[in-house]
């Protein structure tokens, strides 16, 4: 069952703790003239984040749906709040829409561009492009200027049952957490990193086969995982098609 806390005026954390994985998914409602939730929230929480909303504005109100990055826990029931609030559309940044959304999404997408502003009444949001940040290369947060409220999605990550509100160190414990549970992670990376070594030295791949063709050029000043495809391409009509491995093993290095 989600709890749900007033955390600021207007703003709403609904958060439903799993024990199984001994961590809360939290998604915010902003009681606006145009009433924000950000983070739709995974497909199965739907019922118990509706109800929760539904304590303080009527499910069907609701105008923006938000969210960093295009994953089941940020936006797996968005198609659901899309049919219970006719007027609500999902608003991300414009690689999420552009790459994910507008073809998951029952209705189309508002993708905003790094720094674009959007207003639900007295609020003004600020959208920040953070490519793979906290992970992901669509990823965002959104900046509410009244309030100098982030919401900032897997930021500051942790674990347990956390209280709403809090004046002590949210770093340290985050930084706990990330050292935690992100072992596994640095570890299949290096996996990665250990594999793609032995293929560039013991054989040599003779031909790539990238999922994704040329950018267009407004993709130019994007980032790593842009510029990996990027470099495949042009690397591939020189016949050096083992560049992709070596610009991604850079790239996820700089990472761990
Ligand atoms: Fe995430």
């Amino acid at each position: 069952m989600a709890v749900i806390d007033e955390i600021g005026p207007g703003f709403y954390r609904i958060s439903e703790y799993v024990p199984d994985f001994d961590l809360q998914f939290n998604h915010f409602l902003v009681n606006d003239d145009e009433p924000l939730l950000f983070h739709a929230g995974l497909k199965g929480m739907f019922p118990s984040i509706r109800d929760a909303v539904a304590t303080v504005i009527d499910p069907s109100r609701i105008r923006w749906v938000g969210f960093s990055h295009f994953e089941s826990d940020e936006c797996g029931a968005l198609n659901q709040w899309l049919e219970v609030a006719p007027a609500a559309e999902a608003v991300c940044s414009t690689v999420s829409a552009l790459v994910s959304v507008n073809d998951f999404a029952s209705r189309p997408t508002r993708g905003l561009a790094d720094d674009e502003v959007f207003k639900t009444g007295k609020y003004s949001f600020r959208l920040c492009r953070t490519p793979h940040l906290p992970h992901d290369w669509d990823a965002s947060v959104l900046f509410e200027e009244t309030t100098k409220t982030l919401l900032c999605s897997d930021l500051f990550h942790q674990v347990g049952k956390v209280e709403p509100l809090t004046q002590s160190d949210v770093v340290g414990r985050s930084r706990a957490t990330a050292n935690k549970r992100f072992a596994t992670w640095r570890s299949s990376s290096k996996r990665f990193l250990a594999a793609s070594q032995l293929g560039l030295d013991s054989s040599p791949i003779a031909r790539l086969a990238p999922a994704m063709p040329p950018r267009p050029p407004y993709f130019e000043n994007g980032h790593s995982c842009w510029n990996w495809n990027a470099a495949a391409n042009v690397k591939c009509e020189e016949s050096r098609p083992s560049t992709l491995l070596v610009a991604a093993r850079a790239a996820v290095k700089s990472q761990l």
